[in-house]
C-alpha cells in the first residue's frame, strides 16, 4: 500500500458509516471507502468480529481513519449512541450504507411470525431507524446513501419469504427517500446483489442437502460464469456514492453477473 501519491481519493475527508461491516460485502465497502480516502465508521452488532475487521482493513497505516462502533440494529437506544458519538467525533455523515442483512432460509409454512420480526426488524426497520437517526448529521452540502438489497426484492426463490420483502421493503425505502431528500442533495440508491461469495452465502450452502452440487448449480446460472465477490458490491456501492454518479438517485443497481437477465436456462 503505497500513501505517498498514489492513493486514490475519490472520496477524500468524507465520513462515511457502514452497518453490519464486520463481516462479507460491509467489510469490503468498508476497506473500499477507506482507501479512497473517508473516514470510516464500521458498526455492527458482532463486536470482537467488528474490532477485528477496523484492525484488518486499518493495517498499519495510521493515516487511515475506521473505528468501530457496537450497534444492534434492533435497538433503537444503540442507533442513536452510535449517532450520537459520531455527531461529537466527527460532527457530520457524509455517506450512509445500510448493509447489515441477515436470513433464515424457512419455507413459507414454516416461518414463524418471531422470524419474520427479526428479518424484517434487521434488515428493513434497521435500515429505516439508522437513516432516520443519521439524517440529523447531513451537512446542507448534501450526501449519499446506498441500501443494499438483493436480487429476492425482485425474483423468488425457494424458502425466503420473509427475506425477499424486507429487500423489496429497501428498494421502496430507497424510492421514497431519493424523492424526500433530493430537496437537500441527498442521493438514494440500492444494489441488488446476486450470488455473492461470503458467510450468509456459506450458511445458505451450509443448510442445503447437497451443497457442492448447489454450488456448482449457482455458479452456472450466472452468465458471467461466477458468483460474486463483495469487492464486486464495494465497487458499485463506490460508484453510487462518489462524485461520478452525482445525476443518479433513485436507481436500484444489479450486481448479479447477469443471473437475472436470463429467461430460462
Ligand atoms: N451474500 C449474498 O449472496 C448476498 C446477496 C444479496 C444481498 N446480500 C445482502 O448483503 C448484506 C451483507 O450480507 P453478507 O453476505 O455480507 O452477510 P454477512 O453475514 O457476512 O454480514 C452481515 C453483517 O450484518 C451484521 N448484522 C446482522 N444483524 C445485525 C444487527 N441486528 N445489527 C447490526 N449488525 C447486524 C452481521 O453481524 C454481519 O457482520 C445483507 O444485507 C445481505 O442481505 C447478500
Amino acid at each position: 500500500m503505497n500513501l505517498n501519491g498514489t492513493r486514490p481519493q475519490a472520496l477524500k475527508d468524507r465520513v462515511a458509516v457502514v452497518s453490519g461491516a464486520a463481516h462479507g460485502i460491509g467489510k469490503a465497502i468498508a476497506a473500499r471507502f477507506l482507501w479512497e480516502g473517508a473516514q470510516v465508521i464500521l458498526l455492527d452488532r458482532d463486536v470482537a468480529a467488528g474490532i477485528a475487521a477496523t484492525a484488518e482493513i486499518s493495517g498499519d497505516h495510521p493515516p487511515l481513519s475506521a473505528e468501530f462502533l457496537p450497534t444492534d440494529l434492533l435497538r433503537l437506544d444503540e442507533i442513536h449512541a452510535a449517532i450520537g458519538k459520531i455527531g461529537e467525533r466527527h460532527g457530520r455523515i457524509d455517506i450512509l450504507v445500510n448493509n447489515a442483512g441477515v436470513e433464515i432460509g424457512k419455507p413459507f409454512a414454516e416461518t414463524t411470525l418471531e422470524d419474520w420480526d427479526m428479518i424484517l426488524g434487521i434488515n428493513l426497520r434497521g435500515a429505516f431507524a439508522l437513516t432516520q437517526a443519521a439524517l440529523r448529521l447531513f451537512p446542507s452540502t448534501g450526501g449519499a446513501i446506498v441500501n443494499i438489497s438483493s436480487v429476492h426484492a425482485t425474483h423468488a426463490f425457494p424458502d425466503s419469504v420473509a427475506y425477499a420483502c424486507s429487500k423489496a421493503g429497501l428498494v421502496a425505502l430507497t424510492r421514497n427517500l431519493a424523492l424526500e431528500l433530493a430537496p437537500r442533495g441527498i442521493r438514494v440508491n440500492a444494489i441488488r446483489p446476486g450470488y455473492i461469495d461470503t458467510r450468509l452465502w456459506d450458511e445458505y450452502l451450509r443448510q442445503s442437502p447437497n451443497p457442492e452440487a448447489l454450488a456448482a448449480q449457482t455458479t452456472d446460472l450466472h452468465p458471467l460464469g461466477r458468483r460474486g465477490l463483495p469487492s464486486d458490491v464495494a465497487d458499485a456501492a463506490l460508484f453510487l456514492v462518489a462524485k461520478n454518479s452525482s445525476f443518479i438517485t433513485g436507481t436500484d443497481m444489479l450486481v448479479d453477473g447477469g443471473l437475472t437477465v436470463r429467461a430460462h436456462s
